[in-house]
C-alpha cells in the first residue's frame, strides 16, 4: 500500500544490470507463525556493465531482516542501507558471495503473491514480480542463475516438499521435522522459482521423449482430487508429443510436475519443472466438469507446457516484451487446441473473444500496445492485448511467412537464444533471417495500438473483365498516441461466383491465377488490388480465418450474407456471415426498441438457421455456434452508446422468435441427441463436445417456449444426466425460466448434491450471478454470505462478482447505479487483501464512455470513490486514475 503516486517504468529507460547472479542458494525453514528464508548468492560484476564497482542495490518487499554477511563477513547496521523496497551496499570486489536471512510470513500473506499458504498447503507464485516477497535478490528477469533449494518443514504436515529441477538429497530430523534439496541445473529468472509443501497426493506416468529419454510426470493434488487428473495427464502427455512434432521442441528435464492449488490469482504458472496451477485448470471428471471445462484444462495444461521452451529456456529481457512469450505460448496452445479437436471452432472461440474483450480493451482508457512502453504495475499487463492480440501478431507472421518459413524462423529463434533473455526484437530478426524477410513495417503491431478498421470498397468493370478492390485502413487514437502509420495487413481472400464456385484469382500482371484462396499485404492507407479475367461480378470472402485483428467493413447485403453462409468454402467465413447478418438484424430490432416501435424480426435469419439445422452432414458443433447469437458484450462493444436495456430486449426477443418458429427441428436435433447421451457413456472428446453443444443450446431455445412438456425434458436432464455439461446446461436453462418454484428446488439440490466440491459450487454460482432476471443484484448480496462463499478466493470473486458485472449486463447496469456501487465496493474490499483481484474485477467499471450520460455519471462516481477510499494499491492505482484521466 502506498499513499504517493506509484513510479512509472518506461522501456526506454531499460539499462542491463550492474551485478549477475551464477549461483542461488536457498534454504526454506517453514512454520505455522513464520518462514526463515536464507538466501546464498554467487554474484559479479556484469562485464557488459562497463567499468568500476557501483552500488549493489536488491529488491525486497515486506522481507524482516536477520542477518547479512558479505563474502562470509557479517555487516553491521552501517554497512548497508535499508530503503522501503531497496536493500543497497557496497561490493568491494568483482565477485563476491552474499549470504541473507530473512523472516516471511506465507501465513498471512492474502495477496498470493510470493510465498503463501493455499489451504493447508504452502505454495509460491513469483511471476512477474513475487520473488522480491521471498528474498532480498534482482528480480527482473534477464538476472538468471541456477538454483539449488532445500525446504524443511514439519513431516506429518508437509509429507511432500517440492521446488524446481531434480531432487537430489533428504533426509530427517528427531524432532518431526524433514528435509529435502532440490536442484534445478537450468539457469533461470526469479520469476520461475517454486516451492510447494503439503500433504499431497500424485498421479504418476512417463513419457518418452523423440531422444529416448523417460520423463517422470507426475499431478500433485489434496487426497480428494486423485480421481479428477486423469485428463490433464493424458492432455500433457499429448502437449509433450505435439511440440516434438510441430516445433521440434523437447522436454528436457528428468521429470515435471503439476500441483493444483484452490487459490490462485490466475490460470496456471510456468515454473521451470513445476507448474503451479489453479485447481479449476487441472481437474475435471465427466461428474463435476463440463465440456467447456474440460477444454480448458487440456488448453492451459498445453500452455504451460509450452512456454518451457517459449518464455524459460528462452526468457524475456524485461516486462515490456512479456508478449514475447505470452503472445507466442497463445498462438502454440490454440494451435495444439485446433489440432485436438475442431479446428474451425477453436477459430470461431478465439475470434469471438478477442473481438468482444480485447477490442473493448483497446477501446479503452487502458489500451496499450502488444509491447507496451510504460506501466505503474506490471500486474496490470497480462491483458488480452498482450495475451490474445500477441498471438494475433505471431499468427499474421506465420501467414505472412507460411507454415514452413514460420518455423524455419521458429527453429532458429529457440536455437539462437536458447539461455537467453532477449526482446521482441530478437523474435522477429530471427524470423526475417530464416525467411530472407523484411519485417519492418509489420512491426508496427508491436509498438501501435488500437484496433485498426479496414474499410473495403468493391468496382467491376465489365468490358475489361475486371473486379478492383480497394482497402482503406485506419486506426483510431489510444491514449497517448494520437496518429498512426499504416499497418502490414494480411487479407486472406476469395472470390465466389452466382453459382457458389470459388473463382482462380489473378492479379493484373500476373501470367497465371495463383489459386482460389490467397494473401495480400494490405501495407498502405488506400491500395488497391484488380483481379483479372472475371465473366461475372464476383462476390468477395474477406479476411478468411480471420487473417489480421482488424475491423473489416464491407456492405454485405443480407441476402450477399445468406450466400455467403452456404457457399464460402472457408468454414470460419461461413460462421462470420451468419454473425454479421445476426449484428444486422439484431440492431434493426434495438433501433425498433429504442424507438417504442413494435419489434418485427427478418424472416431471413429464421430461414437461414433453419436450412443449417435441417442439415444433417454438417458439424453439430458449427451449427451450435451458428446459432449463438453475438452476445449482449458484443453489441455492447460495436455500439457507439450502448443502451444495454434496449440490447437484452432485442436479443431476447431475436431469440423467442427463433425458439417458436425453429421450434419442431430445434426439438428434433435436442431428442436425437440427448438420446444420444442417454445410451453412452461421457467421453471428452471433440466429437462429443460438439454433439452435446448442439444438444444444449436447443434446450435452451426450447425452453424459452415455456411448455409444460419442455420443463420435464429439461428436468429429467437435470436429474438423470451422468455428467456436468448436461446437468449444467439443463440447471442455466431453468433458472433463467419462469418456473420458480422448479428453479429452487433445482438450485437446492445442486448445491447439496456438490457442497463438498468447491469448482462445482463455483459454476452454481456463476449461473446464478448471470441470471437476467430482475432482482440479480439482491441475488449476488444474498449469495455473499452463502458459507460456501469467501472474498479470499480468487474463483469465488471471479464466479459470483466477476460473472454479474461481466455478464449480466441489465442488472449490473441498473439506472441507479447501484449495480456500479457493488462493485467498487467490493473493489475497496479486496484492494486491501488481494490487489490483482481487485484491480481485475475493474474491469467493466472503466468501460465508462460507452453509456449513456446518466450511466456515465454513476460509474464515474464510483472510480472517484475508490481514488478516495484511501491507500491503494499500485494496481488498484493504476487502472482507477488512467479510467479517469
Ligand atoms: N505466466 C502465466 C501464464 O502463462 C501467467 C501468470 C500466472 C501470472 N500467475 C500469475 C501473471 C500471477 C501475473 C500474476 O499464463
Ligand atoms: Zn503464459
Amino acid at each position: 500500500m502506498r499513499t504517493e503516486q506509484p513510479k512509472v517504468i518506461h522501456l526506454k529507460d531499460y539499462q542491463v544490470p550492474a551485478y549477475l547472479i551464477d549461483e542461488t542458494h536457498l534454504t526454506f525453514e517453514l512454520y505455522e507463525d513464520r518462514t526463515l528464508v536464507h538466501a546464498q548468492l554467487v554474484m559479479r560484476r556484469n562485464p557488459e556493465a562497463g567499468a568500476g564497482l557501483p552500488p549493489l542495490e536488491l529488491h525486497g518487499q515486506d522481507l524482516e531482516l536477520v542477518s547479512l554477511a558479505l563474502n562470509d563477513r557479517q555487516l553491521a547496521a552501517g554497512d548497508y542501507q535499508l530503503g522501503e523496497e531497496s536493500l543497497t551496499l557496497q561490493p568491494d570486489s568483482e565477485r563476491f558471495t552474499l549470504d541473507s536471512s530473512v523472516v516471511i510470513h506465507p501465513e498471512t500473506n492474502t495477496a498470493l503473491e510470493g510465498l503463501y499458504k493455499s489451504g493447508k498447503m504452502f505454495c509460491t507464485q513469483c511471476e512477474a514480480e513475487g520473488f522480491r516477497k521471498i528474498t532480498w535478490y534482482l528480480d527482473r528477469p534477464d538476472v538468471m542463475s541456477t538454483f539449488t533449494t532445500t525446504v524443511s518443514a514439519e513431516k506429518q504436515r508437509y509429507p511432500i516438499l517440492l521446488s524446481n529441477g531434480n531432487p537430489i538429497a533428504s533426509g530427517s530430523e528427531d524432532d518431526g521435522r524433514h528435509w529435502v534439496t532440490w536442484e534445478d541445473p537450468f539457469r533461470k529468472p526469479a520469476y520461475l522459482f517454486a516451492l510447494v509443501a503439503g500433504d499431497l497426493w500424485c498421479v504418476e506416468d512417463s513419457f518418452t521423449t523423440m531422444s529416448g529419454r523417460e520423463v517422470a510426470l507426475r499431478i500433485y493434488v489434496e487426497p480428494e482430487n486423485l480421481d479428477k487428473c486423469q485428463h490433464a495427464m493424458d492432455s500433457l502427455k499429448r502437449s509433450m508429443k505435439w511440440d516434438e512434432e510441430a516445433y521440434g521442441r523437447e522436454y528436457d528435464l528428468d521429470i515435471f510436475m503439476i500441483v493444483a492449488v484452490n487459490d490462485f490469482n490466475m490460470g496456471a504458472m510456468e515454473n521451470k519443472g513445476l507448474n503451479i496451477f489453479n485447481s479449476s485448470a487441472v481437474l475435471a471428471h465427466a461428474e463435476t466438469a463440463t465440456d467447456a471445462a474440460h477444454q480448458r484444462v487440456e488448453a492451459i495444461v498445453a500452455h504451460e507446457y509450452f512456454h518451457n521452451w517459449s518464455g524459460n529456456r528462452v526468457t524475456c529481457r524485461d516486462w515490456f516484451q512479456l508478449s514475447l512469450k505470452e503472445g507466442f505460448t497463445v498462438l502454440r496452445d490454440a494451435q495444439f487446441s485446433a489440432d485436438m479437436n475442431s479446428a474451425t471452432v477453436k477459430r470461431i472461440e478465439d475470434v469471438a473473444y478477442l473481438r468482444t474483450h480485447q477490442f473493448a480493451e483497446d477501446a479503452g482508457p487502458m489500451a496499450h500496445s502488444v509491447r507496451p512502453e510504460s506501466y505503474m504495475e506490471i500486474s496490470n499487463f497480462y491483458t488480452l492485448t498482450v495475451y490474445e492480440k500477441g498471438a494475433e501478431v505471431v499468427r499474421m507472421i506465420q501467414t505472412l511467412l507460411g507454415k514452413e518459413g514460420f518455423r524455419k524462423g521458429s527453429d532458429l529463434y529457440f536455437e539462437r537464444h536458447d539461455g537467453q533473455a532477449v526482446t521482441v526484437d530478437d523474435f522477429v530478426k530471427a524470423m526475417e533471417d530464416a525467411n530472407d524477410a523484411d519485417l519492418g513495417q509489420f512491426k508496427r503491431w508491436y509498438s501501435q495500438a488500437g484496433t485498426p478498421r479496414l474499410a473495403v470498397s468493391e468496382r467491376y468493370d465489365e468490358a475489361a473483365r475486371t473486379y478492383t478492390l480497394t482497402f482503406r485502413q485506419s486506426c483510431p487514437p489510444t491514449p497517448g498516441q494520437n496518429s498512426k502509420e499504416p499497418f502490414v495487413i494480411p487479407v486472406e481472400l476469395g472470390l465466389l461466383a452466382a453459382d457458389g464456385r470459388e473463382l482462380p484469382l489473378r492479379l493484373h500482371g500476373e501470367a497465371a491465377p495463383v489459386g482460389t484462396s490467397r494473401v495480400l499485404a494490405v501495407t498502405e492507407a488506400e491500395q488497391s488490388f484488380t483481379f483479372v479475367e472475371l465473366d461475372e461480378r464476383p462476390l468477395p470472402s474477406l479476411l478468411r480465418g480471420f487473417s489480421a485483428p482488424v475491423k473489416l467493413e464491407f456492405p454485405y447485403s443480407r441476402d450477399q450474407l445468406m450466400f455467403l453462409m452456404q457457399h464460402d468454402s472457408d468454414g470460419f467465413n461461413r460462421w462470420e456471415a451468419g454473425q454479421q447478418l445476426s449484428v444486422q438484424v439484431l440492431l434493426e430490432l434495438i433501433g425498433q426498441q429504442q424507438r417504442g416501435e413494435p419489434l418485427a424480426m427478418d424472416e431471413r435469419l429464421t430461414m437461414a438457421l433453419r436450412s443449417l439445422l435441417q442439415d444433417e452432414t454438417l458439424d453439430p458443433a458449427m451449427v451450435a455456434e451458428m446459432l449463438s447469437l453475438p452476445s449482449e458484450l458484443y453489441l455492447t462493444e460495436i455500439s457507439e452508446v450502448a443502451d444495454v436495456d434496449a440490447i437484452h430486449a432485442a436479443r431476447e426477443f431475436a431469440r423467442r422468435e427463433l425458439a417458436s418458429r425453429l421450434f419442431e427441428p430445434l426439438y428434433q436435433r435436442y431428442m436425437t441427441h440427448r438420446e444420444v447421451s442417454r445410451q453412452t457413456p461421457y467421453v471428452a472428446s471433440a466429437e462429443h463436445f460438439a454433439r452435446r453443444a448442439l444438444q444444449n443450446i436447443a434446450l435452451a431455445y426450447l425452453m424459452l417456449s415455456e411448455r409444460s412438456d419442455i420443463l420435464a425434458l429439461c428436468l429429467d436432464q437435470f436429474d438423470t444426466a451422468d455428467n456436468m455439461t448436461e446437468r449444467l446446461s439443463a440447471l442455466a436453462s431453468l433458472i433463467n425460466s419462469p418456473f420458480e418454484d422448479k428453479r429452487a428446488l433445482a438450485l437446492q439440490s445442486f448445491a447439496e448434491q456438490f457442497s463438498d466440491n468447491p469448482l462445482v459450487m463455483d459454476q452454481w454460482f456463476s449461473v446464478q450471478a448471470a441470471s437476467p432476471l430482475s432482482g440479480g443484484l439482491e441475488r449476488v448480496q444474498t449469495l455473499m454470505q452463502h458459507p460456501a462463499f469467501t472474498l479470499k478466493n480468487p474463483n469465488k470473486v471471479r464466479a459470483l462478482i466477476g460473472a454479474f458485472a461481466g455478464q449480466n449486463l441489465v442488472n449490473f447496469h441498473r439506472a441507479d447505479g447501484a449495480g456500479y456501487r457493488f462493485l467498487a465496493d467490493q473493489v475497496i474490499a479486496l484492494n486491501a487483501m488481494n490487489p490483482q483481484i481487485a484491480s481485475r474485477l475493474l474491469g467493466p467499471l472503466t468501460r465508462w464512455r460507452k453509456y449513456d450520460s446518466g450511466r456515465q455519471a454513476l460509474m464515474k462516481a464510483e472510480l472517484e470513490r475508490i481514488l478516495a477510499s484511501g491507500e491503494l494499491s499500485s494496481d488498484v492505482y493504476e487502472v482507477v486514475s488512467k479510467s479517469l484521466a
